[in-house]
């Protein structure tokens, strides 16, 4: 109970900042509430097409969602999984949601997955394929694991027979019992052939760190290892949803360890880093770099994990809220929506091993063909991507905006050489929270090249920039009364190529 007040508060205070008081505390459930049937079996389908409603990222037809938990790929079907309340737009209740895609661009909503029981809510997680039926529930079954969040946070697994479509819990359960660490939560598993063991990495909040432990059979776990770093810059908040991912770059071994981090981000509120090292099947060691990396310089990219099971690429989806105003954001009747997904990368930069991200290939299947920029009109668009050619040696400002005379202002730092946007209450709305409106929001770009490409993804209410060589991303909410359907250079000339992307909803 008391281990609840703390997560709760800390919760509380980080989710209601800027809006006076809270009633978090109410709404954490100790208990398993009841959910009526209909209510979660049932996804709703709306019209997606209310104000602010994002046309090419993932959103539920209805209600809150957080983190992206348990994607995994299964025959041809990519299942995101993703922190869900089935009976309110505030954080509650927490459950798996559900949606499934062919192609991570296109969406189908599907019944709610895990719901809260006796040992808890359900809180973040992964899932894997058991290829090898080492946990005994089956060849190739998916096993999904999370933090059961009730008196405290403990570790579950839940297996699915029917190819993730449906979960049973496992009797066993908890499978990491815990009594007496305050944060120990968000179990990310991968299969580690070497020493033919299943690796959990679990984030420990406050205490800064990630526990890495080991299991032949999902079940039965033992701690081999915790990483932190003691950089003041690495502990401005708890430690969240690690994710622990290798890497070959020019024939060489690599390990990256993502952490979330909250509050302590690149701008202020959430924020993702990473640490570059190795890992020797029991710890891992980061290389000495100058901590933190950030996986993305925006405000809206948090508790971002990978897929597992995908043969052949690594692919990234965020949060695309911060937990400063993510229960005040002005959208109904959902709230908060994923990044695009994003394939990652360890390559060289100015010497040094950057993760770089880049918008998955299957972008394409809602592009149509690219234009130049011309006057800078993109016409009727349901979201659009802009290609602009930025020099960096100049001072150059640009302008995307609306017919309202709302806009999004960016431009050159050419000595600090760093793409800068404001995003204050010229943009859209900001009125909901006082955190939301930041003078300056600051992109490095990597390499020397006097010119550059940067992509612009936009849609209704957000606007992601990455540099085409995928070396860095900057992602923001914004809340204009229509979508952003042009772009001018209010300082040179404007040149570039867009591209309108066509809404994922049937
Ligand atoms: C990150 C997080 C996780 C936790 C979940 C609860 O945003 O705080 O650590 O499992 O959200 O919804």
């Amino acid at each position: 109970m008391r281990l609840w007040t703390k997560t709760a508060s800390v919760f509380a205070a980080l989710l209601m900042i800027g809006c006076g008081e809270s009633k978090f505390d109410e709404v954490i459930p100790v208990l398993p509430p009841v959910v009526e049937e209909e209510e979660q079996d049932k996804p709703s389908v709306g019209s997606y097409d209310e104000k602010y409603r994002p046309q090419i990222h993932f959103t539920p037809a209805k209600n809150w969602m957080n983190d992206p938990n348990g994607m995994v790929y299964v025959d041809g079907v990519y299942h995101l999984f993703y922190q869900y309340n089935p009976r309110g737009n505030d954080w509650g209740n927490m459950s798996w949601g559900h949606a499934e895609s062919t192609d991570l661009i296109h969406w189908t909503e599907k019944p709610v997955a895990l719901t809260e029981d006796r040992l808890g809510a359900i809180f973040s997680g992964s899932a894997v394929v058991d290829a090898g039926n080492t946990a005994g529930f089956g060849k190739d079954a998916v096993i999904a694991l999370y933090t059961s969040a009730g008196a405290s946070q403990q570790q579950s697994i839940a297996y699915s027979l029917d190819k993730a479509q449906t979960f049973k819990t496992f009797e066993g359960n908890p499978v990491i019992p815990n009594t007496s660490k305050p944060d120990f939560r968000d179990p990310k598993v991968f299969w580690h052939e070497e020493s033919q063991s299943w690796i959990m990495s679990l984030a420990l909040g406050w205490e800064y760190g990630v526990e890495l432990l080991s299991s032949k059979n999902l079940k039965n776990w033992t701690s081999l290892s915790i990483f932190t770093n003691d950089d003041p810059a690495c502990r401005k908040g708890q430690w969240e949803c690690p994710d622990l991912l290798r890497f070959e770059v020019d024939g060489q071994e690599k390990w990256v360890m993502i952490v979330s981090v909250n509050p302590g981000g690149p701008v202020s509120g959430s924020g993702t880093m990473y640490f570059v090292g190795s890992f020797d099947g029991q710890k891992f060691v980061a290389d000495d770099l100058d901590y933190p990396l950030w996986l993305d310089y925006g405000t809206d990219n948090y508790a971002g994990v990978t897929w597992s099971n995908v043969p052949d690429r690594t692919i990234y989806i965020g949060w695309m809220n911060n937990w400063l105003y993510a229960g005040i954001v002005p959208v109904s009747p959902w709230r908060s929506a994923m990044t695009l997904p994003r394939e990652l990368e360890l390559v060289k930069a100015d010497g040094k091993y950057v993760l770089a991200s880049k918008v998955v290939r299957e972008i394409e299947n809602i592009a149509s063909d690219w234009a130049p920029l011309g006057e800078g009109s993109f016409g009727k668009i349901d979201a659009c991507q802009v290609r602009l050619s930025v020099d960096m040696t100049k001072e150059n400002t640009w302008r995307l905006s609306n017919g309202h005379d709302e806009y999004l202002e960016f431009y050159v730092n050419p000595s600090s050489r760093k793409i800068i946007a404001r995003r204050n209450g010229s943009t859209g709305d900001s009125s909901f929270s006082a955190s939301f409106s930041l003078p300056a929001l600051r992109m490095p770009v990597t390499g020397d090249a006097d010119e550059i490409e940067l992509d612009i993804y936009v849609d209704r209410s957000s606007v992601e920039f990455i540099t085409a060589d995928g070396t860095s991303a900057m992602t923001m909410l914004v809340f204009p009364q229509e979508i952003y359907d042009r772009i001018e250079c209010t300082t040179g000339t404007l040149e570039g190529d867009f591209r309108s992307l066509s809404r994922i909803w049937k």
